[in-house]
């Protein structure tokens, strides 16, 4: 018996990386899930994956960044399941246009704002009337140490998710009195699918990346999603309004001796070759 049967679940931007490992996740522990993505091909490659290992699952397109594509979203998964108790808001498309508050473009500031703030305010609106039914249902938002750290040229992606840690908290307090949990995740670096491929040809940069975390490795999708899957169990049932790290440690380091320990990495692998600033 799952912890999670009988109780149906969205995730965003479901097909792959954190989001498709939190579906399967999900699924793997009983709950009904609707994974929703804007590629739909690939939203269906990972519901196959999940009904081959005996869960149920059912794929769906949504752009998240179109609050009507948000709503009828969310009317897809109780028109299917019957009820909706687990709502992770994952989804989220890199794009290069990040930058300073000098260089960063309106269209980027919008776009960032769209898909890290106005999307998950969208779909907790429309999900709220289901969720609250339950007595007991789940929120988890996808937040980044972006939200806590920040780097150069990153104001897009740091301030959205500084807000995802903010909302998740304000979401938590409007809404526990409704039996609605709602907490953050802030992940350190993932080696999502996507990122495979990069790492392949930059073997000794992820060494560097690895040396970076106590635990000595990047993260790995499972770590996420077993983070989401903990939060949305009842043995979470007392945690509400918390950003969770998930980071291997990285963001706990003192930053002086962290910085000696890069120098003498490259010291010691003196042919690492670093990304441009
Ligand atoms: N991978 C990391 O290192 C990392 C670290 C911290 C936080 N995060 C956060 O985790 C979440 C997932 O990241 P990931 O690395 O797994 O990404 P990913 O690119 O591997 O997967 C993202 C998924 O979202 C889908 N998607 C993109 N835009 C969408 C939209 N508008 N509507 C619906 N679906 C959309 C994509 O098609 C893809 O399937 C994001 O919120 C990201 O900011 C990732």
């Amino acid at each position: 018996m799952g912890q999670l049967d009988g109780r149906a679940a969205i995730v965003t931007g479901g097909a792959t990386g954190i989001g498709g490992a939190t579906a399967r996740r999900l699924a793997a522990s009983g709950a009904h899930v609707l994974v929703t993505d804007i590629d739909l091909a690939a939203a269906e490659t990972n519901v196959e994956r999940i009904r081959d290992a005996g869960g149920v699952a059912e794929a769906w397109c949504a752009d998240v960044a179109q609050q009507s594509e948000v709503e009828r979203m969310i009317e897809t998964a109780v028109a299917r399941f019957g009820r909706l108790d687990l709502l992770v808001n994952n989804a989220f498309n890199s794009y290069e246009a990040d930058g300073s508050a000098v260089t960063l473009t309106d269209s980027a500031l919008d776009y960032a704002l769209t898909i890290m703030i106005k999307s998950l305010v969208w779909s907790v609106r429309y999900a709220m009337p289901y969720l609250e039914q339950q007595g007991k249902a789940s929120i988890v938002n996808i937040a980044s140490v972006h939200g806590y750290m920040v780097a150069p040229g990153r104001l897009s992606y740091e301030t959205g998710k500084a807000a995802v840690i903010a909302l998740s908290r304000q979401m938590a307090v409007d809404f526990g009195p409704k039996g609605v949990r709602v907490n953050a995740i802030c992940p350190g670096h993932i080696v999502t699918e996507r990122m495979e491929q990069y790492w392949a040809g930059n073997p000794s940069l992820l060494r560097l990346v690895e040396a970076q975390y106590p635990v000595g490795r990047a993260g790995l999708p499972d770590d996420i999603a077993n983070a989401v899957h903990f939060l949305c169990s009842d043995e979470a049932a007392f945690i509400t309004g918390h950003a969770l790290v998930v980071d291997g440690g990285m963001t706990i380091q003192l930053q002086e001796d962290f910085g000696w320990a890069q120098a003498r990495f490259m010291r010691d692998h003196p042919d690492t070759r670093l990304p441009e600033a």
